[in-house]
């Protein structure tokens, strides 16, 4: 069997590293007859976004890389698009697996189809039914073209049922972001935190250095990049201000985005960071160093998806700053340490006062247990 899979940006790589680990498992020691081609679509290129994750996780260097690169919707779709058209003309794949509700998933799922390749899409049927993120767009347009869709828990499994979707094209795997969690956590807890803050820090003028802690053992920790939170100066002011007010109680940790970063520099708000808070900017982490922040943070403030999953199993109270989320199952009513805050500075104040009280609750929805690649590609050899 011949499968092609699709990256593209950083939030994949997480995903695909298990997958291509369980191939190479299975062709050495069961000889499964599977031949397998990693294509890279370019979208994330900087060292820090994406080479840097290939190391880390032993994700074999892509066989081709489209470089595709930045640039609008329509720009990094059609772009893709035609690039991976010749990508798959040239391998001929039984089956193209794409991951996850980036751009490069849509653009793969749509030409593998429309050349009548089979499409397996890991991570299927998250709904945040909010039609003004891109990536629910690129979630509802590659679950429809899919043939198999493997659902991480029971209520994306009620979604797609809901659109129609066939119940024997649906599969439930679990969640393939835990594989890699297991997977790096032992190598992930030896790290200390006040190293990974102080060989990361980037300290824009008048900003606290952090040399000045003996250590780190009580933090916030923030990841902040979407659209709809950092492209408006008026949103992006009124969420620095609140994590300011935070930092005036304890550290706070801000690993930054390559956006979020330009769109900060562009509203002024880079230099401005106050002096007297303990706010620190770093460079976008390794998988590892960010699975350890997480795992001693009192709270994770957030808006980014796998952020809140982690967080979920981990037991770190979450605050999700957007009004809704394609990950319902890590929310406190379903067991999980998740709650949705939006971006109004007062309210994301309130809820981690709240947040930082709690005591840490690890909650592991079924199948989150580390072995969902190895059901995924149990799945499509038996296709
Ligand atoms: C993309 C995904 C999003 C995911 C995020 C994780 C889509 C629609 N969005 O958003 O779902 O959560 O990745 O990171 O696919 N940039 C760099 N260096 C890079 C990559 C990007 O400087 O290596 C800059 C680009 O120039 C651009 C900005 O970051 O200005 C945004 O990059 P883009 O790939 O368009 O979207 P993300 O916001 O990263």
């Amino acid at each position: 069997m011949k499968i092609l899979s699709v990256v593209g940006a950083r939030p994949n790589f997480m995903k695909i590293a298990p997958f291509v680990r369980a191939i190479n498992n299975g062709s050495r020691t069961q000889k499964l007859p599977i031949t397998h081609t990693l294509v890279h679509t370019g979208q994330h290129y900087d060292f820090a976004m994406s080479d840097a994750f290939f190391q880390e996780l032993g994700i074999p260097s892509p066989d081709l890389n489209l470089g595709v690169g930045s640039g609008s919707h329509g720009y990094q779709i059609g772009q893709t698009m035609i690039e991976f058209e010749k990508a798959m003309l040239t391998v001929r794949p039984d089956w193209v697996v794409v991951v996850g509700d980036v751009n490069a998933t849509a653009a793969a799922a749509i030409v593998a189809r429309k050349h009548g390749t089979r499409v397996a899409h890991i991570e299927a049927g998250l709904r945040s039914f909010d039609w003004t993120m891109p990536e629910e767009i690129n979630r509802v347009v590659t679950d429809r073209l899919s043939n198999l869709l493997f659902t991480t828990d029971l209520l994306a499994d009620e979604n797609l049922k809901r659109e129609g979707t066939s119940p024997d094209a649906i599969c439930r795997v679990g969640n393939i972001m835990m594989d890699t969690l297991e997977y790096e956590r032992p190598r992930a807890v030896e790290l200390d935190p006040l190293q990974i803050l102080l060989t990361n820090q980037i300290l824009p003028e008048r900003s606290v250095d952090a040399c000045r802690y003996t250590e780190l053992a009580d933090y916030a920790l923030v990841t902040i990049h979407r659209p709809s939170n950092v492209d408006a100066p008026e949103m992006l002011t009124g969420i620095i201000e609140a994590l300011a007010q935070i930092s005036n109680v304890l550290p706070v940790i801000f690993p930054i985005h390559p956006r979020t970063q330009k769109k900060l520099q562009e509203f002024g708000l880079w230099e401005k960071t106050s002096s007297s808070a303990q706010l620190h900017f770093t460079r976008p982490l390794g998988y590892r160093e960010l699975l350890r922040l997480n795992m001693g943070a009192r709270a994770v403030l957030t808006d980014s998806g796998g952020v809140q999953e982690e967080a979920c199993v981990l037991g770190t109270p979450c605050l999700t700053l957007r009004e809704n989320t394609e990950r319902p199952i890590t929310l406190i009513e379903h067991g999980g340490t998740n709650r949705l805050v939006g971006n109004d500075p007062k309210t994301i104040l309130e809820c981690f006062q709240q947040a930082a009280s709690e005591p840490r609750h690890p909650f592991r929805p079924e199948f989150w247990d580390g072995h969902t690649a190895e059901r995924v590609l149990h799945r499509l050899l038996e296709a």
